[in-house]
This record gives structure tokens, C-alpha cells and sequence, in this order.
């Protein structure tokens, strides 16, 4: 089932540009429409202007016209659990529900799941501003 999303994520890292951490990461998201969108991090000789792999996919969705995000897959590599960064965690709430899964992956396929609640607990959202 989510063998198509993280080989995705799979496909993305490896297209990662990260020459300043070495530390490429690809993220893949199924929409609410059924399509996967994936991006990697795009990281900038002016450091704070880099981008994360979760924010890259998301720009993609967007940019397709598809605005809900039902699973998420983030994938790195080495030993810690490479979990999206509190900002992605929040770009993230923007388009999912706090029971969306987001798969913590390393190359070889799933390491945790969790879901969207449990990184972003008490979260702020677009309902607040209803
Ligand atoms: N990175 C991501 O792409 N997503 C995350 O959630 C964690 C961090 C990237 C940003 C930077 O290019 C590199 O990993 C090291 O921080």
C-alpha cells in the first residue's frame, strides 16, 4: 500500500541537493485526489534559504491544484529517525488532519509511524482563523 509513496520519497532523495550538510532527505505525500507529490531538500549557498523535502513536495502539490494530504513519507538516511522539522510539521498541519500518518523512513522502507497529532500536538490551524 505505501510501497508506491516511499519509493517516491526514495526517487526524491536521491535527487536532493545538499552539498553543504550531506544530508539528503525525500519526502512524498499522497493527496486527497490519490496522486503522490514529492520533493527533496534544496539546500543554498545562503544557508537560511534552503528547503526542506517535506515543504518541496507540498509546493508541488499545491502547484497541481490538490490541497489535502492523507499520508506522508519523509526519508533519510543514518541511524536517528529522520522526522520532519518543527516548520514542516506545521506546513504539514495546513493540509491534513491530525490522524494523517506521517511514515518515518529510512532506505529501506518504513522505521516509525506516527501521526500528525503526535508531532504537532495542541496544534494552531486554519480553523483558528474561521
Ligand atoms: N531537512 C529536510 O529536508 N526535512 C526535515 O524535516 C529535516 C531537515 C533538510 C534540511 C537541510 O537541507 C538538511 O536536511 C539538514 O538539516
Amino acid at each position: 500500500m505505501t510501497e508506491d509513496l516511499i519509493a517516491a520519497a526514495r526517487e526524491a532523495m536521491s535527487r536532493a541537493y545538499a552539498p553543504y550538510s550531506n544530508f539528503p532527505v525525500g519526502a512524498a505525500l499522497r493527496a486527497g485526489n490519490g496522486k503522490i507529490y514529492s520533493g527533496c531538500n534544496v539546500e543554498n549557498a545562503a544557508y537560511p534559504e534552503g528547503l526542506c523535502a517535506e515543504a518541496s513536495a507540498i509546493a508541488a502539490m499545491v502547484g497541481d491544484g490538490a490541497r489535502q494530504i492523507v499520508e506522508v513519507c519523509v526519508m533519510g538516511q543514518g541511524e536517528p529517525l529522520v522526522t520532519p522539522c518543527g516548520g514542516c510539521r506545521q506546513k504539514i498541519r495546513e493540509f491534513a488532519a491530525g490522524s494523517a500518518a506521517i511514515h518515518v523512513c529510512g532506505p529501506q522502507g518504513i522505521r516509525k509511524t506516527v501521526t500528525l497529532e503526535e508531532l504537532l500536538p495542541l496544534s494552531f490551524g486554519p480553523g483558528h482563523l474561521k
